[in-house]
């Protein structure tokens, strides 16, 4: 098992949250108003409560460690603006207008593509020198992670 797997894992049931952003995505243009409504709370719901606190622990915690372990401290950068992109449709999505289907639909397919290429990013370059790292020193982002996310692992 590799170091970062609680990680990976708790990228997985992200993962799962997104195939919900691609159905409202698809489905706000074909249903009624109420259930648009709906919808759009429903990913609010992902965003500001699961995906933002997993965001804010990234940048706490994570990239700060990343930095010092690739040796270059403003490396995590880039994934900070990702982080800010995403922000910024999620605030847009807050405030649009839910008879605006267009507007919707591009603020939904926007935020998928920015937010799944985001976590690829973090697994396949970040993880891997996290994996590679001293065991006790990942064991610890991990752990401060969790806890500056809000939802440490009871297990
Ligand atoms: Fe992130
Ligand atoms: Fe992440």
């Amino acid at each position: 098992m590799r170091p970062t797997e609680p990680f990976r894992r708790e990228h997985e049931e992200l993962h799962g949250h997104l195939a919900h952003i691609a159905e409202a995505a698809r489905e706000v243009a074909r249903v009624e108003r109420e259930e648009r409504a709906a919808m759009v709370a429903r990913v609010l719901g992902f965003l500001n409560g699961t995906l933002v606190p997993h965001a804010r622990a990234e940048e706490e915690v994570l990239y700060p460690e990343w930095a010092r372990l690739v040796g270059f401290e403003d490396a995590a950068v880039p994934m900070v603006h990702d982080h800010e992109a995403i922000a910024e449709r999620i605030e847009r999505l807050e405030q649009a207008d839910l008879d605006d289907v267009a507007a919707l639909q591009e603020l939904l397919y926007g935020l998928l593509a920015l937010i799944e290429v985001h976590f690829r990013k973090e697994e396949d370059i970040q993880l891997p020198a996290f994996d590679a790292a001293p065991a006790e020193l990942t064991q610890g982002v991990l752990e401060r992670m969790q806890a500056a996310a809000g939802h440490a692992h009871e297990h």
